[in-house]
Order: C-alpha cells, then sequence, then structure tokens
C-alpha cells in the first residue's frame, strides 16, 4: 500500500509543481462538525488524492533515507523524531488540491487526550483552521488548541463559526463569538484572524458563499484557503543541514545525508560541523540525479566535503560565514504529553533535528492556564499542561529558536523507561550560563587521586525500602574495606537528609532532587579517588538510573536489599510503619509511595536467607577482585 501511494504522490507532486502547497490543520472540540466540514471541502475541491498518509507518515524514515527519491520530509518533517520513535500518530494527513493551489490538512482528533496528536499536526502546518459551535462559542479545547498552535509558531488562523442553521443564521451570534476569538488570538500572538460563518452540513460558506447569510460579505472558507497568502520562506539565512546518516559505502566516499532546513549550499562554500566546529568546504552535492550545482532548504542531499573531519548523525552543518549558535541550557516552552507527571530534575531524553541527548528540566518558571493564560507556580506537570521551563542537556547542541527555525528549534522528549514520547516543546533562547560558564582545567585528576590511595574508586549503591538493612549492610562493608586499608565514605539517607537535603521532604519532586544531588555528590567523591557507599531508599528507576549514567563503566555497582515489606513493617526499628499506616505520615515508601524495584542489579541481596556478615563479605570479595 506504501508504494502505491508513493507513486501516486510522485505523480500528483510533479503535476502540480507549479502550483503553491498550502499545509492546515483543522482542530476544535469533539462535536464541532469538523470531519463534516473536511468531508466537503474533499468533495467540493477537485480531490485528486486522498489516502489516509498516517502509515506513509510511519514508512517515511525508510523511503526517505533509502531511495531519496521522495522527500517525504515534505509531508511530515515537524516532529521527525517522533516518527521515528516508530509511535502511532493518530493524525491522518489528506492530500487535495484546486486549481489554484495544493492542500495537505492534518485531520486532528478533538479529545482532550489527543492534544498529542494535534501538535503533531501543528508543527507542520502554515495554518490552523479551528472550528467552534455558533451554539456553544468558546470552549476549554478551542483555547487549548489555539495555545497549542501559537506555540508550534502558527500565525495564521480561520475561525470557522460552524451550524449557523442552528442559530439561524444570526449575525449578532457569529459577531459575538468573533470577537471573543479575536481578543484571545491577539493574547496569543496570532496576527491574521479570519471569521467565517458556516454551515458545514449545508455547504453554507464552505467552497462558495451562501445566499442565506447576505450580511457577511467575506470569502468561503476554500476561497480563502486559495488565496491567502503564506509568509514568504525566509531568504538570506546561512545554512543549516541537520545529518541524519553518514553514508560511508566505501573508504573512498563518505557523505553526510540530511534535508536542508536553511539557507542553500554550492561546492566550495565553507561549512562548519557543530557542535564542535571543525571546518571544511563543500566538496560536493550529491543527488539522486547526479552532482548539483546548489541546494536549497527543503531539499534532501548528500554533502561531501573536502577535508577527513569527523561530523556524525546528528550533528550540524552550517554556514562558516554564519554558524547556528551552540548550547546546553535552554528557555522553552513544553507541552507535557505524558500520562505520569513531569518531575523537575528527572533525566528524559531529548530529540531535536537529528540530535538526541539526556535532559532534565531544571526548573519551572510557571504553568499556564490555557483558559485565563494566567500564569501560575507549578512543582509538576500534569497531561496536557503547558509551561515556561529551563532545560538543561548533557551535550552542547547546535539550535535556533524555534521562531526562527522549526527543525532546529523544536524537541521532544522521551521517557527513558517506558520509551513514550512525554512532551513537545520549543526553544525560546539559550541560557546566558550555559555559554558563560566553562570547564576549568585541574592537573590532578581522578587517577592521580585513586592511585596515592592504592586503590580504584567505585561508588557502591544500596537500594530497597525503609527497615530494609541498607544502612546495616553499607555500614558493614564499609568497616572491612577500612580495616583493609582502603578510603571510603558512606552516604546515608537519613544523614544525609540532616544537612544538605535539609530542605527536601518525600514528594516525587523531592525525592527526584535527593537522589540527583546524592548521585553528584558520590561522583565528586569518587572523582577524589574514594570508595563511596550510598544508603538510600532511592525508590525510581529513572533516578538510579541518572546515578549509573554519572559513572564510568564497570565503576557502579547498584546493591538490591531485598526485604518484603511485611518483613520490614514487623522489624518497624524506628516506628515510622506504625504511623505511616495511621495516616500520620503521608507518601511512605511501600504503603503509598511507590518502590520500583530493579531490574537487573549487580548484586541482589535477599536479606531473609543470609546474615548481613555474609552479603558483605560478597560485596567486599567482589569489590577486591576489581581492584587487582
Ligand atoms: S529517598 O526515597 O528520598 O531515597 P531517603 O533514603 O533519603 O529516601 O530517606 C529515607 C528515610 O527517611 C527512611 O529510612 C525513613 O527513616 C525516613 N522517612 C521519613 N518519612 C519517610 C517517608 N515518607 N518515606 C520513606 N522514608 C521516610
Amino acid at each position: 500500500m506504501a508504494d502505491d501511494a508513493t507513486t501516486a504522490l510522485r505523480d500528483y507532486l510533479q503535476r502540480h509543481e507549479s502550483k503553491s502547497l498550502l499545509r492546515f490543520i483543522t482542530c476544535g472540540s469533539v462535536d464541532d462538525g469538523k470531519s463534516t466540514l473536511l468531508g466537503r471541502l474533499l468533495y467540493d475541491a477537485k480531490r485528486l488524492f486522498d489516502d489516509q498518509l498516517d502509515a506513509l507518515a510511519r514508512d517515511s524514515k525508510r523511503y526517505g533515507t533509502q531511495g531519496g527519491e521522495l522527500d517525504f520530509a515534505l509531508l511530515v518533517d515537524g516532529l521527525d523524531a517522533e516518527i521515528e520513535q516508530g509511535i502511532t500518530i493518530d493524525v491522518a494527513y489528506r492530500f487535495f488540491g484546486t486549481d489554484r493551489r495544493s492542500f495537505i490538512v492534518a485531520d486532528c482528533p478533538g479529545h482532550e487526550q489527543y492534544t498529542r496528536n494535534m501538535a503533531t499536526g501543528a508543527s507542520t502546518a502554515d495554518l490552523a483552521v479551528v472550528l467552534v459551535d455558533a451554539r456553544k462559542g468558546l470552549l476549554t479545547q478551542t483555547r487549548r488548541h489555539t495555545y497549542i498552535c501559537s506555540l508550534l509558531g502558527i500565525r495564521q488562523v480561520l475561525l470557522a463559526v460552524n451550524k449557523m442553521d442552528l442559530v439561524d443564521f444570526a449575525q449578532e451570534r457569529f459577531e459575538q463569538i468573533a470577537s471573543a476569538y479575536r481578543e484571545l488570538a491577539g493574547q496569543l500572538g496570532i496576527e491574521q484572524v479570519a471569521c467565517v460563518p458556516v454551515s458545514a452540513l449545508h455547504g453554507d460558506n464552505v467552497s462558495a458563499r451562501s445566499q442565506r447569510m447576505p450580511w457577511y460579505a467575506g470569502p468561503a472558507v476554500l476561497e480563502w484557503l486559495e488565496s491567502v497568502e503564506l509568509a514568504p520562506p525566509p531568504s538570506g539565512e546561512g545554512l543549516r543541514l541537520p545529518v541524519q546518516w553518514v553514508n560511508r559505502p566505501d573508504q573512498g566516499f563518505r557523505g553526510y545525508a540530511g534535508t536542508i532546513v536553511a539557507g542553500s549550499v554550492r561546492p566550495g562554500d565553507a561549512v562548519l560541523a557543530l557542535p564542535t566546529g571543525r571546518r571544511s568546504q563543500v566538496a560536493r552535492i550529491v543527488s539522486a540525479d547526479g552532482d548539483l550545482p546548489r541546494a536549497d532548504a527543503g531539499q534532501a542531499v548528500v554533502l561531501t566535503l573536502a577535508d577527513e573531519i569527523d561530523v556524525s548523525r546528528g550533528d550540524v552543518i552550517a554556514s562558516a560565514l554564519q554558524p547556528a549558535p551552540v548550547a546546553d541550557q535552554f528557555a522553552c516552552h513544553l507541552l507535557w504529553m505524558g500520562d505520569q507527571p513531569l518531575l523537575p530534575n528527572r533525566s528524559y531524553w531529548l530529540k531535536i533535528g537529528a540530535r538526541s541527548a539526556a535532559a532534565q528540566v531544571t526548573a519551572i518558571k510557571y504553568k499556564v492556564d490555557v483558559n485565563t493564560q494566567a500564569q501560575l507556580a507549578a512543582t509538576r506537570l500534569a497531561l496536557n499542561e503547558v509551561a515556561y521551563c529551563n532545560l538543561s542537556l548533557d551535550q552542547p547542541i547546535a539550535f535556533e529558536p524555534y521562531a526562527r527555525n522549526r527543525a532546529l528549534g523544536g524537541f521532544i522528549l522521551i521517557d527513558r523507561q517506558s520509551n513514550a514520547t512525554v512532551a513537545c516543546g520549543t526553544i525560546d533562547f539559550a541560557l546566558r550560563r550555559s555559554t558563560n560558564v566553562h570547564w576549568q582545567h585541574i592537573d590532578i585528576d581522578k587517577q592521580a587521586r585513586a592511585q596515592i590511595k592504592g586503590q580504584r574508586p567505585a561508588c557502591l549503591w544500596f537500594t530497597g525500602l525503609s527497615g530494609a538493612g541498607k544502612s546495616t549492610l553499607a555500614n558493614l562493608v564499609e568497616r572491612r574495606l577500612h580495616a583493609l586499608g582502603y578510603h571510603t565514605y558512606l552516604l546515608d539517607g537519613d544523614n544525609i537528609r540532616h544537612g544538605l537535603n535539609r530542605d527536601l521532604g518525600f514528594t516525587d519532586e523531592d525525592r527526584v532532587e535527593n537522589i540527583r544531588r546524592v548521585a553528584e555528590t558520590a561522583r565528586l567523591m569518587t572523582d577524589a579517588g574514594l570508595i563511596v557507599l550510598v544508603a538510600f531508599i532511592s525508590p525510581f528507576r529513572s533516578e538510579r538510573r541518572m546515578a549509573r549514567d554519572l559513572f564510568e563503566a564497570g565503576e557502579f555497582a547498584e546493591v538490591f536489599v531485598d526485604t518484603p515489606l511485611e518483613v520490614c513493617e514487623q522489624r518497624d526499628v524506628k516506628g515510622l510503619y506504625a504511623r505511616a499506616r495511621a495516616g500520620q505520615i503521608r507518601n511512605f515508601t511501600g504503603i503509598d509511595s511507590a518502590y520500583e524495584a530493579p531490574e537487573s542489579p549487580e548484586f541482589h541481596l535477599r536479606t531473609q536467607d543470609m546474615p548481613p556478615d555474609a552479603q558483605a563479605q560478597l560485596i567486599v570479595d567482589s569489590l577486591l577482585q576489581r581492584m587487582e
């Protein structure tokens, strides 16, 4: 089916090359009549191609990179990374045309839980058609969708006030809704709004002007879509080519493939590979039709360079005269689409262009009430919430503010456990600190510090329920190591919470931050050459994974102190379980706060099976083996 669709689409594009192409998105609430309006538009226009292109969209990566014949990015290049992720995108792309223009419309479901699909559609659209029911006027969903459209760079909207037949074609009602919507759009920086009274069911003002609303002098929906002026593609921009893959069929050829997202390129142009900043010149522009003298934004090409510089997938090849900025901390807008809340300082996986990086929201500046535009304080974000945040990456990347370039300023976040896409976001600007703070070189390094102590640094991470025996075990291990002359330090949850982490409680947010701080501390201590023992409940897989990622391979070992909840509760050394059961302590691990057991810890200690001494010895033995 994809092959048929490919052929049909290619024919279509060839035939209609000379006409302009308009991409738009339709949005509105569930019963506003979106499908009816769209059905009518497709019916009235000369419908040339009406296939559900979502399957095709999912295939586009494969086709786009292998054959390179058809630029599928033309259809769905917005949240490209999401497509690569292989997530089902519930957006139907429909393709139709008139004598004057070709259209690609992203038809997005109106239910609240589908905001994700709406965002996907909006990220590729030039403009939006927003529907409202004339009887109901603006709803929360209208406001939310309009907000998301504006967030994703849409500056032109057609408001279709539908079901005019059910309000007796009343001009007053129409004007009321139109003026309320204009006010909303104004607040959101949407520059152009056209309001059209329609009855999709009966065809009034859909493709031809209706006789039944003589008071309306403007264009019908299709007329407006055919004639609306689109912002011209920016000119004079520097080349931006995110490298999708490095093509190296043999020793003699090394090509960098991708779609140009801004500017143009000619052989001989001086370029930089970002973020490294390595410099070279374009040697050839290779395409399926032979070498090209020039290529422009929107074209998929393979570049070869004059020098053998190191360029990898995810790098951006940019004009050396107008290079893209590089940074690792940003102010950004975020639309949260995860079922689990966003927790600041949790590590997510970010994809931007062809680049991936680990990313943390370091601060939620405010979240936005989409009904009132009010800015509200927040410590976490729930499904469908929008916020202004600071974001920090584990590596610098080449980027552009989203307002300048969607491909290099739009990103998605992926949950590292479930692999689900949990947010989409737009970069506003780089934080100054990300370019003003540099690594200071220090002569004495970890190895030198460790050598003088005659040991190899390590981090033993004890996790388990409260009362499982983490502290007891860690204490035994440290005593043995100490007796053998090793340099150690034990970071214990209860103790650290008396000092460094005194400001933190037991909400999910605070536990994430608790672990982030102790993991960073443990890393510093291994850098000092020590063997560090960490005994924290550390209930979440995400944060234990984050901790692990801070260390070198082989340096970190997770020790699961596995004692069943009933046993911990029976022992109840500190009397906390009894109080938690009595409702006197909230968010108690194992009672009303989750403990996510490790999936593949280096040590899995079932405390009931073996006395603590023997278990401690097991860990020490294995550590000593590593020292040899
Ligand atoms: S963690 O979940 O953030 O890693 P941490 O190890 O620092 O927890 O602290 C756990 C200790 O705090 C427990 O051993 C217990 O003594 C005490 N405590 C107090 N309230 C709670 C609670 N709600 N949940 C778990 N432990 C608590």
